[in-house]
């Protein structure tokens, strides 16, 4: 299989962390403990049943063994959001990706969904996948934007009662996909 997604060369931040460049004053970075306190804050803003610390703790635990892979996205040192991918099989599925509310509609979600898809078909990933909730318009326009298309509902998936869309995205590995995502990073730099 011939990989056709390469990540930017990354830069050394804070303790020698690989950083990467998403643009528009964007950073990237692997999810660390210290990172917890602000994911937090953000991560219980944004859900009607945030995840815990022990939870994040958990996939971190998860990363290091290479079943997890979380990053957080910071302007000017801050973090302003994140995100998370689970592996099973062939599949990337992503496990969450939150934004700073003050800081939602910037493309920061696309700007961290765009590292991660390049980085799952990096590591030979071949599908992406995700559940959302019916009622959350916004990210399923963005995920739309990546080829993510409806693929069944979970019932009562979320809290007993609110149903979840199953959405999957095949063949991201591909340059067919490459240009798609090309040309959604050309247009945030308009
Ligand atoms: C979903 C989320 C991560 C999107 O992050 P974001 O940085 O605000 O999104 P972007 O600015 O990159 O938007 C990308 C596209 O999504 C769509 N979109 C984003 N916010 C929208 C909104 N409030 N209403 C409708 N469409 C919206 C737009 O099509 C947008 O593209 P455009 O600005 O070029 O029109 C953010 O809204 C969030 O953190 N929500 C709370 C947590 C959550 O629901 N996570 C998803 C769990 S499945």
């Amino acid at each position: 299989m011939s990989i056709v997604h390469r990540l930017r060369e990354p830069r050394a931040g804070l303790r020698g962390s690989p950083q990467y460049d998403a643009g528009g004053g964007v950073l990237i970075e692997r999810m660390r403990r210290r990172h917890l306190k602000s994911v937090l804050a953000i991560e219980n803003q944004v859900y009607p049943k945030p995840w815990t610390p022990g939870t994040f703790q958990s996939e971190l635990e998860q990363m290091r063994d290479g079943y997890r892979h979380y990053v957080v996205a910071t302007v000017d040192s801050r973090v302003v959001g994140y995100a998370g991918l689970l592996y099973s099989g062939d599949d990337a599925h992503v496990t969450n990706i939150a934004v700073d509310p003050a800081r939602q509609g910037h493309h920061l979600g696309t700007r961290l969904l765009l590292h991660q898809v390049r980085y799952a078909a990096d590591q030979g990933f071949t599908n992406l996948t995700l559940e959302v909730r019916v009622s959350n318009r916004a990210a399923q326009e963005l995920y739309r934007r990546f080829g993510l298309a409806p693929a069944g509902i979970r019932k009562n998936y979320y809290e007993g009662v609110e149903d979840a869309i199953v959405m999957w995205c095949h063949d991201i590995h591909t340059p067919e996909y490459a240009e798609r995502l090309r040309l959604l990073e050309e247009r945030l730099e308009r």
